[in-house]
């Protein structure tokens, strides 16, 4: 561009130079040729009309002294003729030794009565030469003519001097002006230039461009444009941003996970609640295809689906890994403001493992009370009706079948009484009576309670509670059934003979409560499962026993009353110990 306008400025500098140079130069030698023209004009008039007289009298040596004399001032060469071209006198050269001069023109016009004016070569002089001829009258005809002459070569020669004192002139001007083009081309340039950079530091996104440019002409126009345009820019990247930020934080803290997906399946967001449901390793990955982050077929088939039929409908998946994992999907188009065009889907995940293992966990609930109250009550209406039929003619029979009658009425009650107090622990949820529970006294009283069983089966029921174990705070009967029930639980499960020991001590926060017994153990498979309702490990074994399987879901419950836990060590054949961790009171 700098280059560009250089050229310019100086190829217009150049040529107006040539063209006024030459012109001037034109002008001048026609000035100068003109006054040497003049010049001679004039000087032969006045000879013509001086001579007149010396030319009538004859005075010939008057003549030349004249002529020699106006020859030697003027610079000029004189040559005096007579009407027959015979050369009389002259200044530069012998006139005996001219030739005629008669057809000369200029002396032709001359000695028609006019001025003749000639320029040409002179075979005298062998140079190029200005004639000036101009009549003399004698009275009134023309006796003779006077001419005057000079040579070219001198105007040629001033001529040159001109030129020459022109181009020594013309040297510095030239230097001086492509300086002076420089300076102005850089003047326009430099300024382009710097608004070339800010526009670069724009694309680049530093929107804070320095243009340091005050003129008042269109460049300094351009600049305050610019730095407009980068400011208003400024202002609308960071709402856009402070936008986005805003979209992400809502986007980011909803509990669902959020998937967004263009037509060709490249994720255009996806929220780290998402990225932790399917298990994403974190990174940039937006722009990236579906697949190649979440490589489920099972959600790329259903989306590829959708992007097909164009059916927005619910669906369900589960994944096995890392863990087993139900996820509810719900997709919608992602359409362009006001038209109906379609340029991807949102998807929105919902983690329901939970809901459904909650809800089969009522549908099994439910199934398992039916179940455990059918047994008992067949049983009771088998019994009747063999009594009815006759039995109850049999003294002996009517009785066994009635103490029958009255076990399987128990086991209703038991199971009725653990099923409800299973519902009243779940409905009251926090709501639990809080009083300050002697731990030592309490436990001493729950093991006289079950010592009688103990002994109908010879087992050794041993209680070690230390003198300082701290008191405990929550609802006493709570307390009481879990112990019972874990107390109940080592005595039913461990052979004759055997032993069951409750140990309770302090530790730095808790009171720790364990019950030991050295009965059958529970295989390692069943113990994530045992406090689940109706959960039991054998059961034939458990039913003969009287058990229901609701003991452990009551404890667990309890324990969680006391915002304490539970911990289950077993091996096969050695035994079983609970240990319950329960805060202390201070
Ligand atoms: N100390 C133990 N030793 C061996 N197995 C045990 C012991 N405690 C519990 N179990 C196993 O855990 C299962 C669940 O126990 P839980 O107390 O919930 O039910 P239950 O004893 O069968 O019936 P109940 O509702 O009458 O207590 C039992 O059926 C039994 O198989
Ligand atoms: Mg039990």
């Amino acid at each position: 561009m700098q280059k560009k306008i250089f050229a310019y400025i100086m190829s217009v500098l150049l040529i107006t130079l040539i063209i006024s140079g030459i012109f001037t130069v034109q002008t001048i030698e026609k000035q100068h040729f003109s006054n040497m023209e003049e010049k001679l004009v004039s000087a032969s008039y006045i000879l013509s009309q001086v001579l007149s007289e010396d030319i009538q009298a004859d005075n010939i040596e008057h003549i030349k002294a004249v002529l020699s004399k106006v020859s030697r001032e003027l610079n000029v060469r004189i040559t005096l003729i007579d009407r027959q071209g015979t050369v009389l006198g002259e200044t530069s050269y012998d006139p005996s030794l001219m030739e005629n001069h008669l057809k000369r023109p200029e002396i032709q016009k001359a000695l028609k009565g006019s001025v003749g004016k000639e320029i040409r070569f002179s075979s005298t002089m062998k140079l190029d030469f200005m004639y000036i001829a101009q009549p003399i009258y004698r009275d009134d005809y023309i006796a003779g003519v006077i001419r005057l002459s000079t040579p070219m070569k001198e105007i040629k020669g001033l001529m040159k001097s001109i030129n020459g004192n022109l181009l020594l002139a013309l040297i510095p001007g030239l230097f001086l002006s492509l300086l002076l083009v420089y300076r102005i081309s850089i003047s326009i340039t430099s300024p382009i230039k710097e608004i070339k950079n800010a526009a670069v530091d724009i694309t680049l996104g530093k929107l804070d461009p320095s243009i340091n440019i005050t003129s008042r002409d269109e460049i300094g126009e351009l600049a305050k444009a610019i730095d407009f345009m980068a400011a208003s820019l400024r202002d609308k990247i960071n709402s856009i941003r402070d936008k986005n930020t805003r979209m992400e934080a809502i986007l980011s803290s909803v509990v669902n996970g959020i998937i967004a997906v263009d037509s060709n399946e490249n994720i255009l967001f996806i929220n780290p609640i998402a990225q932790k449901m399917l298990n994403i390793d974190e990174g940039d990955i937006a722009g990236k295809h579906l697949l190649q982050v979440i490589r489920n077929n099972k959600i790329d088939n259903m989306i590829k689906g959708i992007l097909e039929n164009k059916s927005f409908e619910e669906n369900e998946i589960s994944l096995n890994y890392p863990t087993q994992k139900i996820f509810r999907l719900n997709s919608n188009a992602i359409k362009y403001p006001e038209s109906d065009r379609i340029i991807g889907i949102i998807i929105i995940i919902q983690d329901i493992t939970e809901i459904k293992k909650l809800e089969k966990m009522r549908s099994d609930f439910v199934a398992n009370v039916s179940h455990e109250l059918k047994t008992p009550l067949t049983s009771i209406k088998g019994f009747v009706e063999t009594l009815k039929a006759g039995a109850i003619e049999d003294q002996a029979a009517a009785v066994r079948f009635l103490n029958i009658i009255e076990d399987e009425a128990d086991r209703l009650n038991r199971l009725i009484s653990d099923i409800l107090s299973l519902s009243e622990l779940e409905n009251r949820k926090g709501k639990t009576r809080y009083e300050i529970i002697n731990t030592a006294d309490k436990i001493r009283e729950i093991i006289s309670l079950l010592q009688n069983q103990a002994v109908h089966k010879n087992i050794d029921l041993i209680v070690k509670v230390e003198a300082d174990v701290r008191m405990l705070h929550g609802d006493p009967d709570q307390f009481k059934q879990m112990l019972i029930n874990l107390v109940d639980n080592a005595v039913k499960y461990t052979p004759e003979g055997g032993k069951v020991q409750v140990t309770a001590y302090n530790t730095k926060n808790e009171v720790v409560i364990r019950i030991k017994d050295n009965g059958i153990g529970i295989p390692k498979e069943h113990i994530p499962r045992l406090f689940e309702r109706f959960y039991r490990v054998d059961k034939a074994r458990s039913r003969n026993v009287g058990g229901t399987g609701l003991g452990l879901a009551i404890v667990k419950h309890i324990i969680m009353q006391f915002q304490g836990k539970i911990d289950v060590v077993s091996e096969v054949g050695q035994g079983t110990e609970f240990i319950l961790s329960i805060p202390r009171e201070t």
